[in-house]
């Protein structure tokens, strides 16, 4: 067996940090397709494939983007913004070509196999793409106003954009480092689920988020502050309370 430490996939997972600035270097159709390429070998619920992406390279499209989900300038400035779709459109056309209406659609079950199929695919993406040298951004602010991305895109019933993805060149002026995570006994259960693991885990993660954040300049960062807001209030959402009329518009009921 190898060694784990020997692996090349696993030293560039643990290389991994999102980039949020990049310089204004383009990516080529080559390496476009070289890592969409990448994303379609990812398994996939019952082989359906059911996702798709847009690749956003227009600039105003960019803008446009950006301003109607509140203003994220890694969106703006990375040369490709790529728009990651559950979709079960093509499936759906393929089953009324032969007759067969594809009741399946209407349950939460199908929502979340487009759902899952785009997020091992872009996550095969992006890990192709820092294999190329790139960096990029997941943007779940995509989902802060479903409504005028299915318009600046031109998204037809069953699809619904999961995650957008900031790529580029990163700019080595961002200085941001390889964030911590949990320690591993916070995460990994033997046979049994521990629901006291997370005690110990979380008061030895906070020394070490504490930490990184200092080397970032800033010193007084929490995870549980951090967690309490994104999870806490309502406002953490960012406008995503509606989701479910947002899906059922494109086409998920999610019943
Ligand atoms: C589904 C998903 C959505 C995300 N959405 C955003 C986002 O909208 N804006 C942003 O700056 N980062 C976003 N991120 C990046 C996370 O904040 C980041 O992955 C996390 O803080 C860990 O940092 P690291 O990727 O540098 O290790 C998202 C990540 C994921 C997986």
């Amino acid at each position: 067996m190898t060694d784990p430490a020997e692996s090349p996939v696993i030293q560039q997972q643990h290389r991994h940090r999102s980039v949020r600035r990049f310089l204004p270097e383009p990516v080529g159709d080559a390496q476009l397709e070289a890592i969409v390429g990448a994303a379609q070998r990812a398994s996939s619920s019952s082989n359906l494939q059911a996702w798709s992406v847009v690749a956003v390279r227009d600039a105003d499209r960019r803008l446009r983007l950006s301003r109607a989900l509140g203003g994220h300038p890694y969106i703006e400035q990375a040369p490709v913004f790529l728009v990651w779709l559950a979709d079960l459109a093509r499936n759906a056309q393929l089953l009324r070509s032969r007759g067969v209406e594809p009741e399946t659609l209407r349950y939460i079950e199908t929502t979340l196999l487009g759902a899952i199929d785009v997020g091992i695919a872009a996550q095969n993406a992006l890990l192709a793409a820092e294999s190329l040298g790139l960096g990029g951004v997941f943007v779940g602010g995509i989902r802060n106003d479903p409504e005028a991305v299915s318009e600046e895109l031109g998204l037809p019933e069953h699809t619904f954009a999961i995650v957008g993805m900031a790529l580029g060149v990163p700019d080595p002026a961002e200085g941001t480092g390889i964030k911590p995570r949990l320690p591993l006994h916070g995460v990994l259960h033997h046979e049994r689920y521990d629901p006291e693991a997370w005690r110990d885990a979380t008061v030895e993660y906070e020394t070490r988020y504490r930490a990184y954040f200092e080397t970032q300049g800033a010193p007084d960062r929490s995870w549980a502050e951090t967690t309490s807001r994104r999870l806490g209030p309502v406002t953490g959402l960012h406008g995503r309370d509606t989701m479910r009329a947002s899906l059922r518009t494109q086409g998920f009921p999610s019943e």
